[in-house]
């Protein structure tokens, strides 16, 4: 097998004293196939330039290669700001109420994407599986093709896939995804987003459909597949007992002076539904008057995309609701929400989500999230908490054991509360047991192993990346 060229809109550069704190597990798993295989992660290095240069800034740290670019103002203005995030985020996330529909929004996303391909273009050699990552890079492929580059390319999208009535409502969609049907692999998350996907090249574009979702496009194959997504298991639960997550638990459950905890933790996103999720606890408390002052909501949401009208939208909103509900039950020594605008590391967070007795993951839309699966990764067997998991995450359709709720329900969510709060011990443990298994079996090692495994093509053997050392 060739290397692996990751390209993806940010790229998350191992330390050189080791990845294991810092990063996601995403980017942990990433980083392991990259340096297992060779080859290199490339994208936007987060920064600007007043002139696009294409420089490449090449590092190597810690086994992986990394090659980044800066970005013109402009660029980040209409090709992340614009396109990414105020037309195609929204869309994606079923609010054509939200999308923006902006033509230089568009010919910044264009001209990015040139840029991406004209500065990766050298770095690939003939033998290297290329493999793009999201929303940010879908006609990468078919420029990329333009330049004659005969790889075989795969494209994760991490987000949903909009049924086609909504994605229609996107000038030039039929291009859009056109140019995605330059790429050999097409994953999405599940079946749900591929199953849109399949129904938009059949009925808008008129093509057919192969027995192994293979989609017949100029004479080319391309597989569309479902990988869900998984954490990296193994690294997760080692953070989850290690002295720092243990500090994290006492420290939430000394200051909770035995009060029934429920945890939330998003990036401060419309799609999340944390708004929906408040005024579920709000009213939960107001239809249980006994269970006042015993139960608080920690909700920790770091804010991101600060520069988009709709997130500091969002952010307001959230802060007027949380005053609202927090003046309407707090008592002179509780506060019922706890809203924090900041971000913990990953051992800190598997303290707090194993104090917490409930998992409050109730998303709008989501492609996967994988907070519900490190949730049931943190929790101790003999006295787990309970997820409660909205049926419009991509993880429900795995995670069938959670307590599955309507988000946009307040009554729904706040009847949930009450059950998991009561919920006795066998039943805890049952469900967690058969989610755990879930969990620790798809994990991120299985999905990058069958993504290779498909991308290299049908007579290949990828080799097993399973068997990885994963965090070196
Ligand atoms: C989602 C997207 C990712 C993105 C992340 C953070 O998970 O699928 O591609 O990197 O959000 O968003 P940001 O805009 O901060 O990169």
């Amino acid at each position: 097998m060739g290397r692996l060229i990751v390209i993806s809109n940010r790229v998350s550069v191992p330390s050189a004293a080791g990845a294991a704190g810092a990063q996601g597990g995403l980017a942990v798993a990433l980083n392991s196939a990259l340096r297992e295989h060779g080859g290199i992660w490339f994208g936007w290095s987060g920064q600007e330039t007043a002139e696009f240069t294409g420089h490449l800034d090449m590092q190597r740290n810690n086994g992986v290669t990394t090659a980044t670019i800066d970005l013109e103002p402009q660029d980040v203005d209409e090709y992340y700001n614009g396109y990414a995030n105020r037309t195609l985020w929204p869309l994606f996330h079923y609010r054509i109420d939200l999308t923006e529909y902006d033509r230089n929004f568009g010919e910044g996303y264009e001209r990015v994407n040139e840029r991406f391909a004209d500065s990766v273009f050298p770095l690939i050699e003939p033998d290297d599986l290329v493999w793009v990552h999201d929303y940010h890079l879908l006609p990468l492929a078919s420029i990329l093709r333009g330049k004659g580059v005969k790889n075989r390319i795969g494209l994760f999208v991490h987000t949903p896939w909009p049924p086609t009535r909504l994605l229609a409502s996107l000038p030039f969609h039929e291009r859009l995804v056109a140019s995605m049907l330059e790429h050999d692999v097409i994953g999405f998350q599940t079946t749900e987003w591929l199953e849109s996907f399949l129904h938009y090249v059949q009925k808008e574009m008129g093509l057919k459909i192969g027995l192994d979702n293979s989609i017949e496009y100029n004479g080319r194959q391309v597989i569309a597949r479902a990988f869900p997504i998984g954490i990296d298991f193994a690294e997760f639960t080692e953070a989850a007992s290690s002295a720092q997550a243990k500090e994290a638990h006492d420290r939430l459950k000394a200051s909770v002076r035995g009060r029934k905890i429920l945890i939330g933790v998003d990036r401060l996103d419309y799609s999340k539904g944390l708004g929906e999720r408040f005024e579920s606890f709000s009213r939960f408390l107001g239809d249980h008057p006994e269970m006042a002052g015993k139960a608080v909501l920690l909700q920790i949401a770091p804010p991101s995309r600060g520069d988009v009208t709709s997130y500091q939208q969002i952010r307001e909103d959230l802060e007027r609701k949380t005053g609202h509900i927090n003046g309407a039950h707090a008592d002179v020594d509780f506060v019922p929400i706890r809203y924090v605008n900041r971000g913990y590391p990953r051992a800190e967070l598997a303290g707090f989500y194993r104090a917490a007795e409930v998992g409050l993951v109730t998303p709008l839309r989501d492609g996967m999230n994988l907070v519900a699966k490190e949730y049931i990764a943190a929790q101790d067997p003999e006295n787990p908490g309970v997820l409660i998991l909205s049926r419009f995450a991509g993880s429900a359709l795995q995670l069938k054991d959670a307590l599955l709720v309507n988000p946009h329900s307040v009554e729904h969510v706040a009847e949930t509360i009450k059950l998991a709060l009561d919920m006795p011990l066998a039943e805890r443990k049952r469900r967690h047991q058969k989610l755990l298994a879930s969990v620790r079996e798809e994990d991120v090692i299985h999905w990058l192993d069958q993504f290779v495994k498909a991308l290299s093509g049908p007579d290949k053997d990828s080799g097993n990346v399973a068997s990885l050392d994963r965090v070196a």
